[in-house]
């Protein structure tokens, strides 16, 4: 029975599966390397609580106990739960010594779940003791807003845990889409050609990227690709159009673009960083 669940990363996505997490009633651990991101997710956490209870979606009493039922922390001592679901930095070394240095202090039946955007689920349970425990619990950007989750099969990962995540996404209101490990997943594969057309357009001086979001949205796109990419962040989205070019052995159609390259050696990794493509108030 899962009454825990621990976010590692309290970045873009790990803070918005915390909150998902603790309005699905779980008892709900928040863990980052890092104090200072710790702070900014209890301001965003608390930001977005208080925008639900202000739409009367929760109560001012179901705001103060979904808050209350977070522990945020940076000692990884106190990560012990029934699912830990990681969404640290895109990188397999970092990822796969989480899993084995949390599986330690874990049951033998905790579950494992990557929030990996583009990493082989695959890739990290070669390296993990506990491989058949590993899986794609893949959320989408803002976690506590979209609704699809792919909940992702790794060669190794285990029937009976591919159902419980399956139905753990279900208990947490959102729609589980279960895929074979493949690069990019599904969302990411067919949405690479969004960012990386958008931006062929604008280095090639067809059109601004301002214009080319505000072609895409009043054609229907809730986001446009540079509006979505500065969400997202520069850096992840690189990471993904990397990870996608290398699977499919550097076809040029999955080729990264300068431009992302570009924001990211400067720094401008979108929302996060208060700049991207657009600016940003720095919180
Ligand atoms: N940004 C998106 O739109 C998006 C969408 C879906 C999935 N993802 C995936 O989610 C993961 C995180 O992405 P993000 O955008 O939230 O990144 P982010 O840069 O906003 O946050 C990552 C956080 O992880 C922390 N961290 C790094 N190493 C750590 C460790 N060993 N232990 C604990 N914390 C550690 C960092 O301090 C940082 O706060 C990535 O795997 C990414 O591919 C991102």
């Amino acid at each position: 029975m899962i009454k825990t669940i621990c976010v590692c990363g309290a970045g873009t996505m790990g803070s918005g599966i915390a909150q998902v997490s603790a309005q699905s009633g779980f008892k709900t651990i928040l863990f980052d390397l890092d104090d200072s991101i710790l702070e900014k997710a209890k301001i965003n956490i608390t930001n977005s609580l208080q925008f639900l209870c202000d739409k009367q979606k929760i109560t001012p009493q179901q705001k103060e106990s979904f808050f209350n039922s977070i522990l945020f922390t940076s000692d990884n001592k106190n990560c012990i739960a029934e699912v830990v679901i990681e969404a640290i930095v895109e990188k397999i070394e970092a990822k796969t010594a989480l899993f084995n240095l949390l599986s330690i202090q874990n049951s033998k039946s905790t579950i494992f779940a990557t929030n990996t955007s583009s990493l082989p689920v695959t890739a990290i349970q070669k390296n993990v003791s506990h491989p058949e425990r590993v899986v794609g619990m893949h959320f989408f950007n803002p976690a506590p807003v979209m609704k699809l989750v792919e909940v992702v099969k790794g060669e190794q990962t285990s029937e009976s845990v591919l159902k419980e995540v399956f139905n753990l996404c279900e208990k947490m209101n959102k729609v589980p889409v279960i895929c074979n490990d493949a690069p990019g997943f599904i969302v990411n594969r067919v949405a690479r050609h969004y960012y990386l057309e958008a931006m062929k357009l604008s280095e090639e001086g067809v059109a601004t990227f301002e214009n080319i979001d505000k072609l895409m949205e009043a054609s229907g796109f809730k986001m446009g690709p540079f509006k979505l990419m500065d969400l997202i962040g520069m850096d992840i989205n690189l990471s993904v159009s990397q990870s996608l070019y290398k699977a499919f052995n550097n076809i040029k159609r999955f080729e990264p673009s300068q431009t992302q390259i570009d924001k990211v050696k400067s720094g401008d990794l979108g929302r996060k960083t208060g700049k991207g493509f657009y600016s940003y108030p720095v919180k």
